[in-house]
């Protein structure tokens, strides 16, 4: 893996480090010279980098993890919203969020929300860690056409209501969620003048998530699916790049497929829909 660039006295925030291509992301930032601060859900002992510890499914555990990184630190330079997560049933967060919407989306856009003051002083770049299922959100995609996600807020007036019991299946609630945070992230990247914002797709990277998201009559082959896939550190490279390389230093608002900029569905760059969700996002976010 090519080193990035030297990156001393800058403060890097990466969400999902204890392993995947979390751990990648954060080792390479802190080989590169950055000061790496890692968002873990629990406590361990100490590491190589500063820990804060929270549970990013939940509203309480973002407000905790942003105050403990805005109380320690005066500029946030890099934020890789790379914690994500994918359920097979229906569940919700402690705060009544359909799960995916808890930890895909509120996990990285309310983080990046109530981070906002220490981004901007760092003239912040921010790297999501996105999925390309909201470009097609079958399980199989050998026959038939892609199934796109969508987000249609008309009449939506809470997060709550997002990805329904009624109408769920879990690889477009993971995909929905995914969109969610391109788009609201789009959004942001719209109106917050010297930090930019931009998603990728990873590629198919051999992690305990991809288990998450076979169809059980594959399981019994998870060894052989496994060594088809990138490799935890094939799988962070284009995310250190898209913090990192300074031919993309002032890009924002864009979705990559790995290294080639593609575009996201159309809802990401709907100045309504981003518009709507950041409001009722806000909205839920100042609820006590
Ligand atoms: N692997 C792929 O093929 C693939 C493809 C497309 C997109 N992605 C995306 O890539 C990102 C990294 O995933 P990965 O493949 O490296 O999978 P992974 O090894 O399962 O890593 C997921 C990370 O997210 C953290 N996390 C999950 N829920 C959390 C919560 N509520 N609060 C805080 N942290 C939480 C996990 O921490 P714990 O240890 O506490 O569980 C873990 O560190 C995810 O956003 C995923 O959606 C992966």
């Amino acid at each position: 893996m090519s080193a990035v660039l030297p990156l001393e006295g800058q403060v890097a925030v990466v969400t999902g480090a204890t392993g995947g291509i979390g751990r990648v992301i954060a080792r390479e930032l802190a080989r590169g010279g950055a000061h790496v601060v890692t968002v873990t859900r629990t406590a361990s002992g100490p590491g190589a980098f500063e820990a804060v510890t929270g549970d990013l499914g939940t509203r309480a555990g973002i407000a905790a993890v942003s105050r403990a990184i805005l109380d320690r630190h005066e500029a946030v330079h890099l934020l890789v919203n790379n914690a994500g997560a994918h359920f097979t049933d229906h569940r919700l967060s402690n705060d009544g969020l359909e799960l995916h919407v808890a930890v895909d989306y509120l996990g990285a856009y309310g983080l990046t929300v109530q981070l906002r003051p220490a981004l901007v002083r760092g003239r912040a770049r921010v790297a999501n860690v996105a999925s390309d299922t909201m470009r097609d959100a079958r399980m199989i995609t050998a026959i038939g056409r892609a199934r796109p996600a969508t987000l249609d807020l008309g009449g939506v007036t809470s997060l709550r209501e997002i990805n329904p019991q009624a109408t769920f299946s879990p690889m477009m609630a993971y995909a929905t969620a995914k969109l969610m945070t391109v788009t609201a992230a789009n959004g942001f990247a719209r109106d917050t003048a010297g930090v930019t914002v931009n998603s990728l797709h990873p590629g198919i990277v051999s992690t305990p998530i991809v288990d998450d998201l076979t169809p059980a009559l594959l399981r019994p082959f998870r060894s052989l699916i496994h060594r088809g896939l990138l490799t935890a550190d094939e799988g962070a490279a284009p995310t250190l790049r898209l913090a990192t390389d300074p031919g993309l230093e002032s890009v924002t608002g864009r979705y990559f497929v790995r290294d080639v900029e593609t575009l996201a569905p159309p809802a990401a760059y709907d100045v309504e829909t981003q518009d709507r969700l950041r409001e009722v996002t806000d909205a839920f976010l100042a609820e006590d």
